[in-house]
This record gives structure tokens, C-alpha cells and sequence, in this order.
């Protein structure tokens, strides 16, 4: 089992604005969607998905478990209301949204209920997103490496967070870049947009190129049919040494987002 290189995002994309952004991505090539119940459009998704025709079997579904869920007795039944509003009977990958420390769950209750969720064929591999060494060594703890298919973490070219991938990569985990335009904001870089010109490409598929020589999944959104058609694109991108060597030295520890209560200490 593995997760697929390159999705689509559908964070803040609510009503037909979600259903014609997963329409789109699905119509220029995109096989996995991420979603999660905060986001209030996993019924938008299940709709484009069904209007698309695709064949269920040859996507990706991807929903993170929210707070209020995170108890044992709560995190499977929430699964199967995110199911209907898939409608599918399983998702590909389903993640703990963010370690929410102080909430009265312990991540080993969590992280046991939903592999648990996946034992009972609700999710087909399981996950963590937003989680630090500390709450990842807990959540191994807990179900075992093996089990963790990502850590879905902000990446982007201005916070490239070195120790937790350097961590993550000890361990076997793979890494799964959200935010990797930073909210548009790396599009703007004088350096990324040289390299863009240098190898006749957009900003934003230098910044996902460099993400995926990494080694890391990638997630991009966007409302355009254009921009998510061209973002694809960065597949066939090939930064050199020297290019990967530049954007490096753009970290900046640029986060954007922590929200309190949600977020545990970062590394
Ligand atoms: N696990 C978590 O806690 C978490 C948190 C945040 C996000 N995520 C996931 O990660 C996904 C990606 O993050 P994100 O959507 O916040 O940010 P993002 O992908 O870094 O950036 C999206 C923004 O970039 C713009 N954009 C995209 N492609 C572009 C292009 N080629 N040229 C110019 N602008 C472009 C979009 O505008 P246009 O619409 O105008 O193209 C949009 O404003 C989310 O949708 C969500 O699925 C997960």
C-alpha cells in the first residue's frame, strides 16, 4: 500500500465552487482528492465524483477524523457519516486531523480506534496530519509504523521543517506536503521565479517539483481549471542540484498555520 505523489486540495472550497473544483481536477487528470470534515464539502466531493463518471476504483479518497470525534466509541460511526456523504463504502486514507492536545483523548485512544476503523474495512490505510515527533512516537506507539501511511504536515519552500521529515524518514514514514505554494505566497519568490524561467515553467510547479524530488505527496487547490491542469505538470518537471540547492536555503520557519488548541509543540 502507498499514496499517490500528486492530489487535489479542497480546503476552504464549499458548495458548487467544491463541486466544480473536483470536477475540474478529476476532468484534467487528478486521481486523488483530499478532503476532511472540518472542511463542511465532503458531500460537495462525493457529488463531483459521482457526476464524473470516474470509476471508484480508480480514485484516491482522502478524509481526516475532526475533534469532537476523536474517542473511541465516536471515530468509527463519524467515519461512516463521512462515508455517506462520500457516497462510497470505504475511503483510500483517512487521517487524525491535527493532535489537539488538552482535548481528554489521548492519541493512543484515537490512533487504536482507527485502525480499528480500517480493521472493519471503513478506511483502507490510516494516517496522522499535523503531528510532531513527540505525538508521531505516540501514535507508533500506538498502532505500530507500519500502519502510519503519512504525516500530512505544512511544507512549503519558507518552512521545510528538518527535523520532523528527518524524523519521518528514520522511521518509514512518508511525508505528505500541504500548503507547498504557501498559500500562493512562494509563487512570488524572486528565486522561484527565476528558476520558473530558467526552465520555461510556472512558479508553482517549481515549488511542487521541488516538493516531489523530495520524495513528498503533494496536494495543491485551486478554483481554476488552468492553474490545477498546470500544476499536474510539474510532474514532468526535472529541477537540477543546483536548483534544489537554491530553494533549500529559502526556509524560513514561514508557518502559517497553528491554530491553539489544535497544534501541539512544533519541532
Ligand atoms: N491537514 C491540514 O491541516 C491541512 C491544512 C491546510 C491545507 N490542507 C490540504 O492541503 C491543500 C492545499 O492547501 P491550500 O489549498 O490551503 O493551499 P495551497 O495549495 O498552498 O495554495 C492554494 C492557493 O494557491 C493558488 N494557486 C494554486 N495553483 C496556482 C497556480 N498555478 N498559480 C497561481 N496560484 C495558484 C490558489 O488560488 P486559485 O484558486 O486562484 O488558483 C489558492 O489561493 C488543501 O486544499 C487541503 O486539502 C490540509
Amino acid at each position: 500500500m502507498s499514496i499517490p505523489a500528486f492530489g487535489v486540495g479542497t480546503f476552504r472550497l464549499q458548495g458548487q465552487a467544491a463541486v466544480d473544483s473536483v470536477r475540474n481536477a478529476l476532468d484534467v487528470g487528478y486521481r486523488a482528492i483530499d478532503t476532511a470534515q472540518i472542511y463542511e464539502n465532503e458531500a460537495e466531493v462525493g457529488q463531483a465524483i459521482a457526476e464524473s463518471g470516474v470509476p471508484r476504483g480508480d480514485l484516491f479518497v482522502t478524509t481526516k477524523i475532526w475533534v469532537p470525534h476523536y474517542a473511541r466509541d465516536k471515530l468509527a460511526p463519524s467515519l461512516k457519516d463521512s462515508l455517506a456523504r462520500l457516497r462510497t463504502d470505504y475511503v483510500d486514507l483517512t487521517l487524525i486531523h491535527w493532535p489537539a492536545p488538552g482535548n481528554g483523548v489521548p492519541v493512543e485512544e484515537t490512533m487504536t480506534a482507527l485502525a480499528e476503523a480500517k480493521a472493519q474495512g471503513l478506511t483502507r490505510q490510516i494516517g496522522i496530519s499535523n503531528f510532531p515527533i513527540a505525538e508521531t512516537r505516540a501514535a507508533i506507539a500506538a498502532v505500530g509504523r507500519d500502519q502510519i501511511a503519512t504525516n500530512q504536515i505544512e511544507l512549503s519552500p519558507y518552512l521545510q521543517n528538518a527535523a520532523l521529515t528527518a524524523f519521518l524518514k528514520e522511521q518509514g514514514i512518508p511525508v505528505t506536503s500541504y500548503m507547498t505554494l504557501a498559500y500562493g505566497k512562494v509563487l512570488k519568490d524572486p528565486v522561484i521565479g527565476r528558476i520558473a524561467q530558467r526552465h520555461d515553467a510556472t512558479p508553482a510547479q517549481v515549488a511542487l517539483a521541488w516538493a516531489l524530488q523530495l520524495g513528498y505527496a503533494v496536494i495543491p487547490s485551486s478554483t481554476r481549471r488552468e492553474n490545477l491542469a498546470s500544476n499536474l505538470l510539474a510532474r514532468q518537471l526535472r529541477l537540477t542540484e543546483s536548483d534544489m540547492a537554491e530553494i533549500a536555503t529559502l526556509e524560513r520557519n514561514g508557518r502559517e498555520v497553528s491554530p491553539e488548541g489544535l497544534a501541539a509543540a512544533w519541532d
